[in-house]
C-alpha cells in the first residue's frame, strides 16, 4: 500500500511525454525530453508537496525505441517516487513490460492508494490511433472491482471513455467505450477515470465517476475542433488527492518556466 487509508494520498499525474531515443527530438516544436524534466522540476519544487506516486497515462514512447523507454526512467528515478505507467497508441507494450517494469516502477496491474484502489488498463492496438479494452482486460477490470470490495476506485487508461467534443480525437479515441462504461456503472465505487491522449484538459461527471483527461508533457490539441489544431498552451500536468471518503480533489498545472515561439505545425497526432 501507498500511504495510509486514514489520510488523503497525493498523486502526480504526467501523461503522453512522446520520448524518443534521441532526446534533441521534437514534435510539433516541442523537445519533448525538455519538456517533460521541466514539468517533473516544477512539480517536486521546494516547497511544493510531494506526491506518494507519479501515474503515467501512456504514450511514454514515440519512436518505439528501448532508448526512449530508458530516457524515461532516467528522468524519473532521481525524485525517488514509485511511477504507475500503461500504454498509450504510440507505445510498445512489449518493451515497457521489460524496460518499465520493476526497481521503482510498474506496468498495468491494480495498486492501493490508501484508502483507494486503482487499476492499470491497457487499452493499445497494434498500429491503430484509436484503443480497445480487449476481453481479457475488460475481465481483469471487474475482478479486479470485486477484489476491491468497498474501496474507492481509480481507473487509469490512456484513451478516455467520453467523447471530448473534438471529430478528429474522438475518431481516434475508445472504440469500445460502450463496454468499459458498463461494467464502471456497475460499480458505484469507481469515483474517477484518468485518461490522457487528447493531449488537453477535460473533465466530466459520469454517473458516480468523474473522467479526467490531461495535457501532455510536450504539445497541447485546442479543445473543440473538427480537425487538428495545435493549441500553444504549454506543457501541462495534473494534481490529485484520493480522500478517505471516496472524494477526488484535482487541478491541471500548466508549465510556468515556458516559451513557445512559434505555431507549430497542425499536420501530425
Ligand atoms: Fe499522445
Amino acid at each position: 500500500m501507498i500511504g495510509s487509508p486514514d489520510t488523503s494520498v497525493r498523486l502526480l499525474q504526467v501523461t503522453d511525454p512522446h520520448l524518443f531515443g534521441d532526446e534533441t527530438r521534437k514534435i510539433y516544436g516541442v523537445t519533448t525530453a525538455v519538456s517533460l524534466r521541466k514539468v517533473l522540476a516544477e512539480a517536486f519544487a521546494p516547497g511544493t508537496p510531494r506526491p506518494a506516486a507519479i501515474l503515467v497515462t501512456g504514450d511514454v514512447a514515440d519512436d518505439h525505441s528501448a532508448a526512449a523507454y530508458d530516457n524515461f526512467r532516467r528522468a524519473l528515478r532521481p525524485y525517488d517516487v514509485p511511477v504507475f505507467c500503461l500504454p498509450g497508441n504510440h507505445d510498445e507494450p512489449g518493451l515497457m513490460v521489460d524496460l518499465v517494469d520493476g526497481d521503482g516502477f510498474q506496468y498495468g496491474g491494480t495498486a492501493v492508494f490508501g484508502a483507494w484502489g486503482a487499476v492499470f488498463i491497457d487499452t493499445h492496438v497494434p498500429g491503430r490511433p484509436e484503443g480497445r479494452v480487449e476481453q481479457k482486460e475488460l475481465s481483469r477490470l471487474e475482478l479486479a472491482l470485486q477484489a476491491f470490495g468497498d474501496r474507492p476506485i481509480l481507473v487509469c487508461l490512456h484513451h478516455p471513455p467520453l467523447s471530448v467534443g473534438s471529430a478528429w480525437l474522438d475518431g481516434v479515441g475508445l472504440r469500445n467505450a460502450k463496454e468499459l462504461l458498463a461494467v464502471i456503472e456497475r460499480y458505484p465505487t469507481v469515483r474517477a477515470v484518468l485518461g490522457g491522449h487528447v493531449h488537453q484538459e477535460f473533465e466530466r461527471r459520469h454517473g458516480h465517476s468523474l473522467v479526467l483527461a490531461t495535457p501532455s508533457t510536450c504539445a497541447q490539441f485546442t479543445p473543440l475542433t473538427e480537425h487538428c489544431v495545435m493549441d500553444l498552451r504549454p506543457p501541462g500536468y495534473r494534481w490529485l488527492e484520493l480522500l478517505p471518503d471516496g472524494q477526488v480533489r484535482t487541478e491541471v498545472r500548466w508549465l510556468q518556466d515556458w516559451e513557445v515561439a512559434d505555431r507549430p505545425p497542425d499536420d501530425r497526432f
